[in-house]
């Protein structure tokens, strides 16, 4: 297999900047807090991998179906000439949106962009391979900065799967709208997928599995802490939290010290104290209603076209045209 064509805006240099930034930010803060961008190295991607095939966490599948029911017509109303995705992972359901823009006979490109080089290398490499007549560029950046990045030219499609827009805090999810708008042309599309607000028998387990692999996943960002700054924290001395805020509609995991400790991190000449029983929020999963979400893309300019569920109405994928 060829090198993945793969362009680079986050090398090791950037990243490891920005991680200790990040840490030294959230771990010295009164309530101490990580961003969830750094949950995915390569082990971490595999991991939430293997959360999409959990029985728990309806998501994945519930927008592959959702999906695969109205790419068609996705591909027909944006006639896209460029699919970029956002946030791409494995772009597993990717293809869903491939093969139906391709049948359509518009799509020359594909730019799946993601912090996860490892993810997106491998994501790229297979593309390439599997749809010869389409030029696959990938681009290692963060979502939150480098969109400016984006070549333009033809219609371009922007997908954003999986609700990772929800992982982003409000004020941070209206700065990427804004910003996404400002590197869009008018007329151009933004494919959204977004958990829906549901009940919370429904929202935790799916969080918080059986077979603990949320949990692995959770604790996977002390690894990453360990392994790039020389921390020295024990992943297992801490207990996965998932729960539901019904205030903010969002699902907060948190990582729990079940005993006091000191942790030092080398690189960042640190030690950071934990109580017992104290918590690090790790990541928060907003979930959506669609008056919300029509509102907070309008106030981006973004006009909501189409709006897509399943029977069950657990997640949903909304088609928005550039004003
Ligand atoms: N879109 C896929 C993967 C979702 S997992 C799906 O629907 O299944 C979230 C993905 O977003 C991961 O691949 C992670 O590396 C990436 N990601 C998280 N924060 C990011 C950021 N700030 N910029 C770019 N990619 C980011
Ligand atoms: C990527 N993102 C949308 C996932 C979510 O559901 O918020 C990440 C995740 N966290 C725990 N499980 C999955």
């Amino acid at each position: 297999m060829n090198a993945p064509d793969l362009e680079i805006y986050l090398d090791d240099r950037d990243l490891e900047r920005s991680l200790r930034d990040d840490v030294r930010t959230g771990l010295t803060a009164r309530a101490k807090w990580l961003p969830p961008k750094w949950f995915y190295d390569a082990r971490g991607s595999a991991l939430f991998e293997e959360i999409t095939r959990l029985p728990e966490y309806y998501p994945t599948r519930t927008e592959r179906a959702v999906l695969q029911a109205h790419a068609p017509e996705i591909a027909r109303i944006t006639g896209a000439k460029t699919l970029v995705e956002l946030g791409s992972g494995s772009s597993e359901k990717t293809r869903l949106l491939l093969d139906a823009l391709s049948r359509h006979g518009s799509l020359g490109a594909f730019i799946p962009l993601d912090v996860s080089a490892a993810a997106l290398g491998e994501a790229v490499s297979m593309l390439t391979a599997e749809y010869p007549g389409l030029a696959v560029h990938g681009i290692v950046g963060d979502f939150t900065r480098h969109l400016h990045r984006l070549p333009g030219g033809g219609t371009r499609l922007v997908a954003f799967l999986g609700g990772t827009i929800g992982n982003l805090l409000p004020a941070e999810r209206h700065d990427f709208l804004v910003g996404l708008r400002a590197a869009l042309e008018p007329g151009e599309w933004l494919l959204l997928g977004t958990d829906l607000v549901k009940d919370e028998r429904v929202l935790v387990p799916a969080y918080d599995d059986a077979a603990g692999v949320t949990a692995e996943f959770n604790r996977n960002v002390l690894r990453v802490v360990n392994r790039e700054l020389g921390a020295e924290f024990d992943p297992d001395a801490f207990d996965h939290v998932a729960l539901w805020d019904p205030t903010n509609e969002w699902i907060e995991m948190r990582l729990e010290a079940r005993e006091a400790m000191r942790v030092p991190i080398a690189e960042l000449d640190l030690v950071v104290e934990f109580d017992a029983g104290e918590q690090v929020r790790t990541e928060v999963s907003a979930k959506f209603r669609r008056e919300g979400l029509e509102r907070e893309l309008g106030a981006a300019r973004f006009a909501l076209r189409r709006w897509w569920t399943d029977p069950d109405n657990l997640f949903a994928v909304s088609l928005s045209q550039v004003r």
